[in-house]
């Protein structure tokens, strides 16, 4: 949460700044700002709101001569979101700082500064970060960073600016995401790739506690020790196109209709005929329990991942919310393993768990999007997603690409368990996924009917059993975060246990029905409802006959039963979409929320 840029070279850096900061809106919009450095002195401008207010606001402002500068965007977590409480802030005189993460203690090194006659004017946590720093100020830039980090516990991704260094920026991290990239005469840092994509494709990741020093003609890295590292470079694997809304009215309708081709890529990477995993060091040999952790999106994908290993491999998995899991003491045994699963691998509950499995001396898999993301660093062994940048908040396709990878982990897990003709057929499905996909991408204009027809219903159920109520708990999710209409997932036989009372005349219930031992099981269920006044969506196959009791059915058509899920995800994606756009909402940024939860 909270995305921070910073720039210096030759170009006007309040305009690349503001560039870099759209690309990093998904983070979080509460508030905007810049600053910049000039000979002597530094120009703050922030404001509450996106960044498109704070461009606005930028147009009033004296900016001219201004090569170097860091900026913010804010997912607020102390102090309302206002203009106070944007950042950058100031520590005094002479430091500016923009700041993603948590300073726990900052309560206590608030007190520490005000025993010095020391004052914030917000309510931030990071205005003491800047604060703390400028108390260790006396000329040497890198001696107050590290003397003001060996105080702070929580965590931080820093950019730091002295009005006495006009031209340079330092930074460090703890905890939170940070690249620095590098271009010709002109150097970036930032929280994530597509920032940084316009200008350049090379960048190199800081580790923890490491400081960066960066002019516009070098970026060097630093231990706390103040000795020198040498680092790799690295090149980014997204194009800058991937980046940008190609013409789609949103990206999310974008990334939705990109899935056809990053299934394709992340089956292709880790299938290769008939054998899967080739080229992953991971051992697939798994002889106690498997825990899956993981948040949101990522835990309905796990629930999809639970119930195909256990069907097909027979091995317990436990789908566990990585922030419970943290906590609970869990009963973790030499032979289990973790597998942990993030979008962004920066989610701090999803890695809190892996560092819990790992010190319990526990194997971990994580299966990762964003490549160096900390999850990809710290998980002992890794399996990427080739979902490429997802900018919408709301996922769609790394979701979809999480749920492919662990179905081909269930088929990995269940080799000879499987008849050699059950394993091909099933592993040669997956070649289809792409074109399926694609199939149900037609469905767009039914979708966008049935949410005309539904926009303005308040409350929406989602029902199935199975691996259908998996599918449900991901499409309930997406209506609601997008479209801020109540909406709730129930496995389908669960619903007369109380919640049926809700269901009133025209309540619109979407029912998901791929896995045919369990279809009759669901139908009773939906003349429960019908019979009730609900207004019935099918989801199901063309030759499953809801005449008698549902008006509205979309149809889908799998590769296999084991992949319909996925197959039945893509039109609930679209109808989620065309009630949150037909509703007005900003779609690829909906309200409260942030696409990289990183904070508890
Ligand atoms: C919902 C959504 C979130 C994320 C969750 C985990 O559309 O995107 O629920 O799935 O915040 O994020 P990652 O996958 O980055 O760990």
């Amino acid at each position: 949460m909270c995305g921070i840029i910073g720039y210096t070279g030759d170009g006007y850096a309040p305009e690349i700044l503001i560039q870099g900061l759209k690309k990093l809106e998904y983070r979080g919009y509460d508030s905007a700002g810049i600053a910049v450095s000039r000979a002597g002195e530094t120009v703050i401008c922030k404001k509450r709101g996106k960044v498109e207010e704070l461009e606005k606001k930028v147009q009033s402002v004296d900016f001219s001569d201004s090569h170097c500068g860091i900026g913010h965007t804010r997912w607020a977590t102390h102090g309302e979101p206002s203009d106070v409480n944007s950042h950058p802030h100031s520590g005094g005189r002479r430091v500016t700082i923009v700041h993603n993460g948590i300073i726990e203690n900052y309560l206590e090194l608030k007190e520490e500064l005000a025993s010095k006659g020391l004052y914030p004017v917000s309510q931030t946590d990071t205005e003491i970060g800047a604060m703390l720093i400028e108390s260790m100020y006396d000329g040497d830039p890198l001696s107050a960073i590290y003397g003001a980090i060996s105080k702070m516990r929580g965590s931080f991704a820093l950019g730091i600016i002295f009005s006495d260094r006009p031209g340079t920026i330092y930074a460090v991290r703890r905890d939170s995401p940070l690249i620095i990239g590098v271009g010709e005469g002109e150097n970036f840092i930032a929280s994530d790739i597509p920032a940084i994509l316009p200008y350049t494709k090379s960048y190199y990741l800081a580790d923890e506690d490491e400081a960066a020093v960066i002019t516009k003609d070098s970026v060097r890295f630093f231990a706390k020790d103040g000795q020198e590292l040498k680092k790799e470079l690295l090149t980014a694997t997204w194009d800058e196109q991937s980046a940008q809304k190609g013409g789609y009215k949103h990206f999310m309708l974008k990334e939705i209709y990109e899935q056809p081709a990053v299934i394709s890529a992340t089956v292709g990477a880790y299938k290769n005929g008939t054998e899967l995993f080739e080229s992953c060091s991971f051992d697939f040999d798994i002889k106690g329990k498997i825990y899956i952790v993981a948040c949101g999106s990522a835990m309905h994908a796990a629930l999809l991942g639970k119930f195909a290993i256990e069907k097909l491999a027979r091995i317990p998995v436990s789908v566990e919310i990585a922030s419970e899991f943290r906590y609970d003491n869990p009963i973790l045994g030499s032979d289990d393993v973790v597998i942990a699963i993030s979008q962004s691998g920066e989610t701090a509950d999803t890695l809190a768990a892996v560092r819990l499995a790992k010190s319990a001396g526990v194997r971990t898999l994580g299966i990762v999007n964003v490549w160096g993301s900390t999850l990809s660093r710290e998980a002992d062994d890794v399996i990427y997603t080739y979902a490429g940048p997802e900018i919408c908040v709301a996922t769609t396709k790394a979701y979809l690409c999480q749920a492919a990878v662990l179905e081909m982990i269930a088929l990995k897990l269940a080799g000879s368990k499987l008849s050699e003709e059950e394993y091909t057929k099933q592993v040669s499905s997956l070649d289809k996924l792409p074109e399926y996909i694609e199939k149900a991408l037609e469905s767009d204009s039914i979708c966008r009917a049935l949410a005309q027809k539904n926009l303005e219903a308040e409350h929406q159920f989602y029902i199935g059993r199975g691996q259908d109520y998996c599918v449900c708990t991901e499409a309930s999710l997406k209506l609601k975060e997008i479209s801020y209409v109540h909406s709730e997932s129930y496995a389908a036989g669960e619903l007369k246990h109380g919640t049926i009372s809700l269901v009133v005349d025209g309540t619109p219930v979407i029912a998901v029905m791929t896995e045919r031992a369990r279809i009759a099981k669901t139908v009773s269920n939906i003349k429960e409802v019908a019979s009730r006044g609900a207004a019935v969506i099918c989801v199901t196959y063309d030759d499953v006959d809801v005449s008698d009791f549902c008006k509205d059915k979309i149809i889908i058509e799998a590769p296999s039963e084991l992949l319909a899920p996925i197959i039945a995800n893509v039109p609930l994606q679209l109808y989620a979409y065309h009630i949150a756009d037909g509703r007005g909402n900003d779609v690829d940024k909906p309200r409260n929320l942030a696409k990289s939860v990183t904070v508890e």
